[in-house]
């Protein structure tokens, strides 16, 4: 019985808007993908962020610090500055919005990858990282 419910369940639990997301919905948007040419998509992104060596400290640290600086997401490119969220938000509220982020629109953790912890995210806490910086890390990813 479980079997069968516990998968749709989960399912159900994974889909449910986040009310925190809703600070992030302001620029990415509620269906995650963003706004051409400003915002750039979440929405079969995050994946691609996460399937990178140092992509789960870079997501963190976008959150933390923020992100500055041209970037390119499929053949579209953004150069705006997103504000970063370590003073407003508590490590577990950032961890749930990257677990949020890596779960939706279809998204999915790349296999073999655990959900973020608040732990994790209180490791990359104090390295006051500037929003540029977090762009020349985002370069290291690979990535145009
Ligand atoms: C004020 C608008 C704004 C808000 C609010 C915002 N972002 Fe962003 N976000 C951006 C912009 C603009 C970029 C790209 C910055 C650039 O061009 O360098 C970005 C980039 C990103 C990236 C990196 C994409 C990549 O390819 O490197 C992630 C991940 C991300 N945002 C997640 C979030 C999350 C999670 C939230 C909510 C906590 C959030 N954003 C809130 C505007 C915003």
């Amino acid at each position: 019985m479980w079997a069968f419910w516990l998968p749709l369940l989960l399912g159900l639990a994974l889909a449910q808007p986040s009310p925190l997301y809703e600070r992030c919905a302001v620029c990415h948007k509620t269906d995650g993908r963003g706004v051409a040419g400003t915002w750039p998509p979440l929405a079969g992104h995050v994946p691609t962020l996460l399937a990178r060596p140092g992509g789960r400290e870079y997501l963190i640290w976008v959150v933390l610090y923020g992100l500055q600086g041209k970037i390119q997401v499929g053949s579209r490119s953004f150069d705006l500055v997103m504000p970063g969220f370590g003073r407003s938000l508590s490590d577990e509220e950032i961890a749930g919005l990257l677990n949020h982020i890596a779960t939706q629109w279809g998204n999915r953790f790349p296999e073999g990858q655990k959900p973020f912890t608040a732990a994790e995210v209180q490791a990359q806490r104090g390295r006051n990282l500037t929003p540029a910086q977090v762009h020349q890390a985002r370069s290291q990813l690979g990535l145009p």
